[in-house]
């Protein structure tokens, strides 16, 4: 099966989102059609060599093979890309393909968005979190260790190639990392303003023992699903200068969560997840949604065997964390906001509203 779907952006910037589950034969012919006159720096994440270096046609010589983790996604780094590439002698007419997750997709998106000031850039996501999320709409950056994504540009891939194959061998910890960016869509699905009813939030609700023995028709269909709400949202507002923020629904505690921690102990989905948690708490506390859309949404993050964050952290270093967020202003923190079914808001809250908000739930 096969799903194709189109992102237009801006006048001139305008590719094609290809979902499948096609055996690797075509895919290799994919990427070759694609490529075929230009040379490539294929950034590979070093898991996907070890699982999938047989299966896919790239020789060692144009493969940068990338560790992974969020750590790895630094000042350094990116420089070994860029330099590589100057290596191998990319031009202006060449491409950089990113294989591998977010990480890898971020690191050589930036890398292709910067060379030679701007480089084609082809995205073929292998997690189910890269797929739903960071390898559509252009976001590519590096992390200070201060901060992540703090240094990027926003810059579209001329291809996004995802083929569910890769997910059969996503270990549970990754997959539910997905799962917890694909519940996301759920609960902002009217506020993306897509053309039509998805009912995403009716659907995780009744095929999760589907999705969770990654059934490929089913899987085809989410993550169709979820792209159609990150499409009309980012055609909307590619920058993020308003529309676009709602995608960072749980990502305001979730980041703090993560840095604090320093990507050892959550990975992004589950931490978005507590975010989404802490959220709709507050939420509902503050009489933005009732308790009948609280107790649903609650129900089917427990359905897909998410819980509360069990830990407790210093308030005073989430807060800190958050303030250098580059969603914060100097003396807000700006969190998105469930305000009714499958809708949210942004709401920007004093560091005090937030200490209160965060002792409340411990
Ligand atoms: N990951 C959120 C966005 O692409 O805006």
């Amino acid at each position: 099966m096969r799903q194709i779907l189109k992102v237009q952006i801006s006048d001139n910037s305008e590719y094609l989102i290809d979902i499948s589950d096609v055996g690797f034969e075509k895919l290799n012919q994919e990427i070759y059609l694609l490529t075929k006159d230009k040379k490539r720096l294929v950034v590979m994440s070093k898991k996907v060599y070890k699982l999938y270096s047989g299966d896919l046609n790239f020789s060692d010589d144009e493969i940068y093979l990338f560790p992974d983790g969020e750590k790895e996604k630094n000042y350094k780094n990116y420089l070994k890309v860029i330099n590589r590439a100057f290596e191998l002698g990319l031009t202006r007419n060449d491409v950089i393909i990113a294989v591998g997750g977010g990480v890898v997709g971020d690191i050589a998106g930036f890398a292709a968005s910067t060379y030679m000031r701007g480089i084609d850039f082809i995205q073929v996501p292998t997690t189910l979190l890269s797929a739903v999320d960071s390898s559509v709409g252009g976001k590519t950056a590096i992390d200070l260790p201060a901060g992540k994504n703090i240094i990027g540009t926003f810059y579209q891939p001329k291809k996004v190639i995802i083929n569910i194959n890769f997910f059969k061998t996503l270990d549970e910890k990754q997959y539910m990392s997905g799962l917890g960016e694909v519940l996301k869509y759920a609960f902002i699905e009217e506020s993306c303003k897509y053309s039509v009813p998805l009912f995403l939030f009716e659907f995780l609700t009744l095929s999760c023992e589907k999705i969770m023995q990654r059934e490929p028709l089913t899987l085809i269909r989410l993550i169709e699903y979820c792209l159609n709400l990150k499409i009309a949202v980012v055609s909307q507002d590619e920058k993020e200068c308003g529309l676009r923020k709602i995608l960072n629904l749980g990502h305001t505690l979730g980041h703090a969560l993560e840095t604090i921690t320093k990507y050892k102990k959550y990975t992004h989905g589950e931490a978005v997840v507590y975010g989404i948690y802490f959220i709709f708490n507050w939420a509902y506390k503050h009489e933005y949604i009732n308790y009948a859309y609280y107790r649903l949404s609650i129900d089917l993050l427990e359905k897909y065997g998410f819980k509360i964050l069990d830990k407790k952290y210093s308030s005073d270093l989430i807060i800190d964390t958050m303030k250098k967020d580059k969603k914060a202003t100097s003396d807000r923190i700006t969190f998105i906001v469930p305000c009714d079914k499958k809708q949210v808001k942004e709401v920007k809250l004093t560091p005090l509203d937030v200490e209160f908000a965060l002792n409340a739930i411990s």
